[in-house]
């Protein structure tokens, strides 16, 4: 039988109110009547709310089949759907996805096109069709559509017939890639069959690349989960308490039964549950700052103003105390490598870096190793003989110390040698000229760690020196960047209680927000009550499905409904459909 299109079907981007929120999208289409032209991006009058996720020349065009609208009618129950109902802009009889293959050519009208990828999970086809959990649906019932790569422009009305000009290489189906993205049971063949694909778009090649790389023997180990060194928390003494400078006082924490410490990797950092400081008790992390083997565990607190936490480990902390404490974690660590190593903080970011160097100088690296660190003036200048000390025992070491405070540098552009390792101390913002004149290698990997306009600024400049960007890594001190598509931005706000009746269930913590909070069931996942509470959260499909809700468990457990199509990793979960068990400590 001869393929045939349906229905033309556009839509422009609208502003759309979903859970108290506002959504840009352009997921509503209607059928056309007539001729329309179909040029590189876009069929004439639609348009895309958010080409992050839709749309550009890779998308230009959803196809989606009449024969899974009658699948989802009576999977639903529903007898309402009008022809662009799943946001697609061709309506076609024919062309499963389980029998065309990315790579296909065919030629409708008088345009031809070319099959790119499935479509992207996302919650906006959820919210199209008012059944939120279609985006997990379209990918287990292997019916995702599919989307086209405009390869002739042209026009096209309802009733073209649609006819195949070329099979793509590889024969893998459109049901076949979205399974091997999105389900677990990797067959690794069909993985490289998939990326030998010359029309697949290059955001999925990245994907299965990524996969690739960690399912091969060299990637396990890196970008496997890490083994938690314990589960939930522990009770941790406070050995010693140090007054780095003014403002941050380092506390060393041995096991309170005496026992040894698990070694952290360099850049983890632990999370603290602190009694004393209020009820219920917060929880904050803080990066370790010690040699990786080191028997006790160190990390350095700065004291901030009004805060809760580090003013009461300033004030209240006495040696002997015990705090309860969950293990290291993070992705934050020195990938191993000979190549050269910059590590740049500024204030009590040196934290995680120091725990770097620690690391490089306990191995006697032949790496070059560039250490530059901005502080306030020199009585802020946190690690000071720590940092010398051991980047004088290193074979090839640049020091570098921006003071940043009006005043802050005494001595600029001197060097303290005499043994062996020059320390060059430069006035004021460590900036694109001062940067491009330390020599960084291109080569190098680099790792970040300060306030964020710090390492935004940074990120820039050493991308602009030659560094390539996926070299390098950052920690922030604090929630990660929100990923919400569609989302229309609106004033920051700080994390809070929900709005209505407080909850009376387990307590949740989102450990980066500094917020716990009680569970109600009228909110439908942890993801819904973190939006509630303003915790800046990171998401895409809202349905266990693509995994941009991964979040660090630290402590308690869940329940999950719908289940996820593919579990976390151990110790991860995926908050968009998940509902907890008992308390959960968050690292949110
Ligand atoms: C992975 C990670 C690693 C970290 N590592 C470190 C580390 O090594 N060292 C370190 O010091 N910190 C680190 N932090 C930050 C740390 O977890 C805490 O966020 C920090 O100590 C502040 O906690 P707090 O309870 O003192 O402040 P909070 O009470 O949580 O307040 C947060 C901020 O709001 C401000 N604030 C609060 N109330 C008011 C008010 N009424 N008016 C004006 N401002 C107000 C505070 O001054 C503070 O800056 C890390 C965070 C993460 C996520
Ligand atoms: S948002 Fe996609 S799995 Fe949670």
């Amino acid at each position: 039988m001869t393929a045939k299109l349906l229905s033309v079907n556009v839509g422009m981007p609208k502003d759309v109110s979903w859970q108290g929120r506002t959504v840009h999208t352009g997921v509503w289409k209607h059928p056309v009547t007539g001729p329309r032209l179909v040029r590189r991006l876009n069929v004439d009058g639609d348009g895309q709310g958010d080409l992050q996720g839709h749309g550009g020349e890779q998308r230009a065009v959803l196809v989606y089949q009449i024969e899974s609208y009658a699948h989802w009618q009576e999977h639903f129950g529903r007898s309402d759907f009008e022809y662009g109902q799943f946001g697609e802009n061709f309506t076609v009889d024919g062309l499963p996805d389980d029998e065309v293959c990315v790579g296909d050519r065919y030629r409708i009208g008088e345009a031809e096109f070319e099959v790119t990828q499935p479509r992207v999970t996302c919650y906006r086809v959820g919210m199209r069709l008012g059944e939120p959990e279609l985006p997990a649906l379209l990918v287990s019932h292997h019916r995702p559509g599919f989307y086209l790569r405009v390869i002739t422009e042209g026009v096209v009305r309802a009733g073209d017939a649609i006819v195949k000009t070329r099979t793509g290489p590889g024969a893998l189906s459109v049901a076949d890639i979205d399974a091997l993205l999105y389900l677990p049971g990797r067959d690794p063949d069909k993985l490289r069959r998939a990326l030998a694909i010359p029309a697949l778009s290059p955001g999925w090649q990245q994907s299965f690349r990524d996969m690739a790389t960690a399912a091969g023997p060299a990637g396990a180990a890196e970008a496997g989960p890490r083994a938690e060194a314990w589960p939930g928390f522990r009770p941790l003494r406070v050995t010693g308490l140090v007054h780095e400078t003014p403002s941050v006082l380092s506390v060393e924490l041995e096991a309170a039964d005496g026992g040894a410490l698990p070694a952290a990797e360099a850049g983890q950092y632990l999370t603290l549950r602190v009694g004393g400081a209020g009820d219920p008790p917060p929880v904050r992390s803080y990066s370790l700052s010690s040699a990786p083997g080191a028997s006790a565990y160190r990390v350095s607190v700065k004291r901030e103003e009004h805060g809760l936490v580090s003013r009461y480990l300033h004030a209240g902390l006495r040696v002997g105390a015990v705090l309860e404490v969950a293990a290291p974690r993070g992705d934050f660590v020195l990938v191993p490598g000979d190549g050269p190593v910059v590590l740049v903080s500024a204030g009590v970011g040196a934290t995680p870096v120091m725990a770097m160097l620690h690391r490089l100088a306990a191995e006697r690296t032949a790496r070059p190793v560039w250490w530059i660190h901005a502080a306030r003036n020199r009585s802020e200048h946190l690690f000071a003989q720590e940092a010398h000390a051991l980047l004088r025992d290193l074979p090839e070491a640049h020091e570098h110390i921006f003071y940043t405070a009006k005043n802050g540098a005494t001595g600029d552009g001197s060097s303290d040698s005499g043994d062996g390792v020059r320390a060059e101390v430069h006035r004021g913002r460590p900036g694109l000229e001062s940067m491009a004149g330390l020599g960084l290698p291109a080569e190098a990997s680099a790792y970040l760690c300060g306030p964020a306009p710090f390492m935004d600024a940074m990120r820039a400049t050493l991308t602009t020196i030659g560094l390539a960007d996926d070299r390098i890594h950052t920690e922030l001190f604090g929630a990660l960047a929100a990923i919400n598509p569609g989302l229309t931005a609106r004033p920051a706000v700080a994390p809070h209680q929900p709005p209505g009746e407080p909850g009376t269930g387990p307590l949740i913590t989102f450990a980066r927000s500094g917020l716990s909070v009680r569970w109600s069931p009228r909110h439908r996942s942890v993801l819904d009550l973190a939006d509630a509470c303003d915790v800046q959260t990171r998401w895409s499909c809202r349905t266990g499905v693509c995994h941009t809700c991964t979040t660090p468990l630290l402590a308690g457990d869940v329940a999950y409904a719908p289940d996820p199509l593919e579990p976390p990793p151990a110790g991860e979960v995926l908050i968009c459909c998940a509902t907890p068990r008992h308390d959960l400590v968050l690292d949110l």
